[in-house]
């Protein structure tokens, strides 16, 4: 069995090598698959190619014991036990295609990855390394382990994929500059909105739909991101495993902070593959501000 860094290398190496087929074939699968995902969302044929294209890609990956994914009921067994002892395999969760309804308008979307060293569903506690593809102008790759975060860009030429670092050490710009809120104002509870309204009042908007792009515009810029609790779903929208958990992994380790409204989403209880929970991310301060708001009722 290969060592955790090197299968958190080989993983990622799967990623940056399936980011380029998948932004080729993203052109021709802009239509509903006609099937529904365990999130109850519609799933676009550009879900399903992305997740077959990973999931084929990270199952082979030596020292990968269990896989699962947005588009999946459950983990499938990847051939090893997945456990943090020495030796053991790891289990990676992915949403292959963020922010998919961004497809149809031409916006930008990506692929979240969080690779865990305990069985699925696990605690954000238990991720090694977390990272995310952005398929914007460019194409983009976020990775964060124990060592810190780092940004690359990845580029298809005629022998294969190149990846080069352009940041080594990426980390949240101390003055916050930008925010962007999922959900719709009504359907926010009152201690979000009086937040919401303060940061209006002190930074730009910045909310593109695909919450990959979003928070990468934070860890650009400095601000915040949030899809919160509403009022119609007190869990928000996102998906623990493997859309909020990689997420606050990577801000937190570039020098952010993460919230589900009480305290640092990498100690959200897993309960299941699909469970949803409020996601607030960005500058430490900002973060602080909204626990507090939430916190007067
Ligand atoms: P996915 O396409 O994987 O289901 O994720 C979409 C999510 C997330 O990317 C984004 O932040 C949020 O949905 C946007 O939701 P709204 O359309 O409600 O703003
Ligand atoms: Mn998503
Ligand atoms: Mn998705």
């Amino acid at each position: 069995m290969s060592s955790p860094d090197s299968t958190v290398d080989a993983v990622f190496d799967a990623v940056a090598a399936t980011a380029p087929e998948i932004r080729a074939a993203l052109p021709g699968r802009r239509v509903e698959s006609g099937t529904e995902n365990e999130s109850g969302e519609s799933v676009l044929a550009g879900d399903l190619y992305a997740d077959e294209l990973l999931g084929d890609a990270i199952i082979a990956v030596d020292g990968v014991g269990s896989f699962v994914s947005e588009e999946r009921e459950s983990a499938v067994d990847a051939g090893g036990a997945v456990g943090s002892g020495a030796g053991d395999a790891l289990a990676v969760a992915i949403d292959p295609l963020d922010g998919s309804s961004n497809l149809r308008s031409n916006n930008a979307m990506g692929t979240v990855v969080g690779v865990y060293d305990a069985p699925l569903p696990a605690s954000g506690r238990d991720l090694v390394a977390a990272g995310y593809v952005l398929y914007g102008p460019i194409t983009t790759m976020v990775v964060a382990d124990e060592t810190g975060v780092r940004e690359e860009v990845v580029t298809a030429d005629g022998d294969g994929v190149e990846r080069s670092v352009v940041e080594a050490d990426l980390s949240l710009p101390a003055t916050p500059t930008v925010y962007g809120f999922g959900g719709r104002v009504p359907d926010w509870p009152a201690d979000f909105r009086a937040y919401a309204r303060s940061i209006e009042d002190e930074l730009k908007l910045r909310y593109g739909g695909a919450m990959v792009g979003d928070v990468n515009q934070v860890l650009t810029y400095g601000g915040v991101f949030a899809y919160p609790a509403l009022r119609s779903a007190s869990e928000g929208k996102l998906r623990l495993q493997f859309e909020a958990n990689p997420i606050a992994y990577i801000v937190e380790r570039a020098g952010g902070a993460s919230s589900d409204g009480t305290g640092s989403i990498l100690d959200v209880e897993p309960e299941a593959v699909h469970q949803r929970t409020p996601v607030y991310v960005g500058n430490e301060a900002l973060i602080e501000r909204l626990e507090e708001a939430l916190d007067r009722e």
